[in-house]
């Protein structure tokens, strides 16, 4: 018998570097990139120096993310000058600075070969061939998330025992300070059957752990294949069906998109984690509004309180914008009093930054950088405390830990407790991708330390 590949003439050996920024949808899209170019050739290189193709995937969500994208692209050019066969070497700039500022790119950085936006990935086999036989630098600014999911493939390259798997992709909500509407385009929600297909794969390759990712996850509805939609606790309730996989997540969630259905899926699901992710962003029902949020403090409030009674030991984290325009010392301080009252295990928080084309971009209030910065440290201050409480309180508790890989010292491994915090535990290899009890005994300032006590089915 003859095997397909043998009927292909051989395609030389390429390597590819990739530089990620921002999110973990980023992440994702750069590994299934990568997956894409591996028939033309491309192996992965962490070193730029020794790559075919550069590819930058960007993140537009904040400030600097252009500079540092020009940044990298001087530095690029230094790299292309340096090296004897520069000039064969190709540079792709992804994400969503190229789906915001692709035309200005193009015309600032003339070493750029292609720019393709978040959309547009499926296409970049076919941009990179055609730019080989010399076609100028194409932009791909479509939103065709559809024909995007159809045509990456879900049988993925597995690295570890956790994965990303993006489900939705796109928001509607247009909170009044955010670019992602724009350059992520409209919600759209994968098909069942598409993630069920990916997840089995991933499963198959070692798996333990699945994040499923989406800019608006719990908005999730996607077509069942029977004519119906499937909600985001359905399609939790699917994927544990799936032999191996031992612990669900999901992320972004918006508190108005927080069904009932998921609520109860926290309650009787013991694959999902008792962690999310709930952005509320401001505890001031002015600034709420002002950022088109559709929800007040106490709407949040509430949610968070359904949440616990469906599972008392949930953890949260959050995201907070300070210095939103017009927030007052007032509307700040309910942010904190907010905070106080939900007491977070962790969160992110962020000086308003203003973004081209978004509604608040041209608000007349602006805040001064100082009074931004002022309460930023406040606001951290009082995050971290909760942070190190929340560690703190692990100490002699005994829970699941899913270990991922070796340790710094020998003998140890590290893996994530149900929280996602990082614990380190005396361990033999073999422990990496199962899941062992641990008996937490310390608490270091990003992580905790314990002893395994049994492991998933069996004896040490
Ligand atoms: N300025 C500051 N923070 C922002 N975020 C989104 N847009 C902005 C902006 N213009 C934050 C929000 C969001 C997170 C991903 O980034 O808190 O939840
Ligand atoms: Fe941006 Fe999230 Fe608001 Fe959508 S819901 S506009 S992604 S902050």
């Amino acid at each position: 018998m003859t095997s397909d590949s043998t009927l292909r003439p051989p395609v030389p050996p390429k390597r590819v570097h990739i530089k990620t920024y921002g999110c973990q949808m980023n992440v994702y899209d750069s590994e299934r990139m990568s997956e894409a170019l591996a028939p033309l050739g491309y192996t992965s290189t962490d070193l730029a120096a020794e790559a075919d193709l550069v590819l930058i995937n960007t993140c537009h969500i904040r400030e600097k993310a252009s500079e540092k994208l020009y940044s990298d692209l001087g530095r690029l050019r230094d790299m292309k000058a340096e090296r004897a066969d520069g000039d064969q070497v190709m540079i792709a700039v992804a994400g969503c600075v190229a789906q915001a500022e692709g035309d200005e790119i193009i015309r600032r950085a003339p070493d750029v070969d292609l720019v393709i936006g978040p959309q547009a990935y499926h296409r970049l086999p076919e941009l990179i061939s055609r730019r080989t036989k010399g076609e100028k630098a194409a932009f791909a600014p479509q939103f065709e998330p559809e024909s995007k999911f159809q045509t990456l493939s879900t049988s993925r390259d597995a690295h570890g025992v956790s994965a990303f798997l993006t489900v939705q992709e796109g928001c509607d909500k247009f909170c009044a300070f955010c670019v992602v509407p724009y350059t992520r385009g409209a919600e759209y929600s994968r098909p069942a059957a598409q993630i069920l297909e990916e997840a089995r794969a991933l499963a198959s390759k070692g798996v333990r752990e699945l994040t499923l990712l989406g800019q608006n996850v719990n908005a999730y509805g996607g077509d069942d294949g029977a004519g119906a939609t499937l909600d985001l606790a359905s399609l939790v309730r699917r994927l544990t069906q799936i032999p191996g996989l031992a612990r669900l997540r999901y992320t972004t969630s918006h508190p108005n998109d927080m069904a009932e259905s998921l609520i109860e899926a926290h309650a009787d699901i013991d694959e999902l984690m008792p962690y999310l992710h709930l952005p509320v962003q401001s505890g001031s029902d002015r600034i709420l509004a002002a950022m088109n949020r559709k929800h007040t403090a106490e709407d949040y409030l509430k949610i968070v309180e359904r949440l616990r009674r469906a599972r008392p030991d949930l953890a949260l984290s959050g995201d907070f914008i300070v210095g939103f325009p017009g927030e007052t010392e007032a509307d700040f301080e309910a942010t904190l009093s907010l905070v106080r009252e939900v007491g977070y295990a962790s969160a992110f928080s962020f000086k308003y930054s203003r973004r081209p084309g978004t509604p608040a971009a041209s608000s007349t209030v602006q805040i001064d950088e100082d009074i931004k910065t002022e309460r930023l440290a406040r606001l951290n201050a009082l995050l971290e405390d909760q942070r190190q409480t929340f560690n703190r309180s692990k100490i002699g508790e005994t829970f699941p830990v899913l270990f991922e890989k070796p340790g710094r010292h020998e003998g140890q491994l590290i893996g994530r407790s149900p929280w996602l915090q990082a614990v380190w535990a005396e361990a033999p290899l073999r422990l990496v991708g199962e899941l062992a009890n641990v008996r937490i005994t310390g608490v270091g300032p990003n992580s905790l330390t314990g002893t395994v006590v049994t492991v998933e089915g069996g004896a040490l």
